[in-house]
């Protein structure tokens, strides 16, 4: 019988953004307090007959069409770099693959949701390859090391919970775990941002500062003092591109969250509520006025096997 191994992977939240100046690798250093959110990404993997190559199908009913049918399901798709890495990595061939990916974490939309797909991949290709060619599975450290030429968000996606991104983002330290739930209401844009082009808009910003400790987070006891704490130093950069996204900030703090913000390199809007009643119901006036608005919980476990 055909193999099925399905795997999942969660979105994540920058809770602190904090950028540096444009290194000679043509990346940013930065200091990154990141926090998994259990909108997550379903990726199912069959072994294909033999000589069909890769293909990639990918669907997802909450978010908007244009997102689905962004997403290239062609050698460029970061699911299939993967496949193609993690078989180099191993030394053995790349395998036929049928891939279905659910997407539900919106697209280019600052939010690690290629990231996520990416390292959904990573864990159902270690599996995949151990039972159809006997090889080690890899421990998660040893992933997160492939995962990080794929993209600086990839480990956070395999680790999940919340965790300290130095570097550009890739070098994980997982934090203790908050003592409470966060409730989030996420407000995708139709058009995504691209990253690099969000980062350039920052180099002319030119507005970097040193950065701050921020390993005490996990001591954080209320839900307000974390909204007092979020910081993106992105924002105003992203902002400069979709102006729209300013207004949209603030018209969700008149309407009761604690903080909204600009999530990692944008246009989603991630804003923090007291209660899940409070992001729910701020929810339906943004799709009442044709937003696309997701409600998640924070915090979730990174990159599984699902049964
Ligand atoms: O690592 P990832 O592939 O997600 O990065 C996409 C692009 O975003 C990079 O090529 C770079 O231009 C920009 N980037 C950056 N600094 C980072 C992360 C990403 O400038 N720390």
């Amino acid at each position: 019988m055909n193999q099925i191994i399905r795997a999942s992977a969660p979105a994540k939240v920058n809770l602190v953004f904090e950028v540096g100046q444009l290194a000679t690798d043509g990346y940013h250093p930065v200091n990154s307090l990141y926090l998994a959110l259990n909108l997550r990404e379903d990726l199912t993997l069959v072994k294909g007959e033999p000589g069909t190559g890769i293909s990639i199908y990918v669907h997802g009913e909450t978010l908007p069409e244009a997102h689905i049918n962004s997403v290239p399901t062609d050698q460029s798709n970061l699911v299939h770099k993967t496949a193609v890495l993690f078989a180099e990595k191993l030394g053995k061939p790349v395998p036929d693959l049928q891939l279905d990916i659910h997407k539900r974490i919106p697209v280019a939309g600052g939010m690690a949701g290629g990231s996520a797909d990416a390292a959904a991949m990573l864990v159902a290709m270690n599996e995949f390859m151990h039972k159809e060619h006997g090889t080690e599975r890899l421990s998660i450290d040893e992933l997160a090391v492939i995962g990080a030429e794929l993209g600086s968000d990839v480990p956070f996606c395999l680790y999940g919970g919340m965790a300290l991104g130095t570097g550009r983002g890739e070098v994980i330290s997982p934090l203790e775990d908050l003592g409470f739930e966060t409730n989030w209401l996420l407000c995708a844009s139709s058009k995504g941002l691209s990253t690099p082009t969000v980062f350039a808009a920052f180099d002319e910003l030119d507005s970097h500062r040193p950065f701050t400790d921020l390993s005490d987070f996990a001591t954080i006891a209320s839900v307000s003092e974390l909204a007092s704490r979020m910081t993106n130093d992105l924002e105003q950069a992203a902002f400069s591109l979709m102006p729209a996204l300013s207004e949209l900030v603030s018209q969700l703090e008149q309407l009761g969250a604690l903080r909204a913000m600009v999530s990692g390199s944008g246009p989603t809007i991630a804003a923090l509520f007291e209660s899940e009643q409070g992001a729910v119901e701020v929810a339906s006036v943004l799709k009442a006025q044709g937003l696309v608005a997701l409600t998640a919980k924070g915090q979730a476990h990174g990159a599984r096997l699902d049964g």
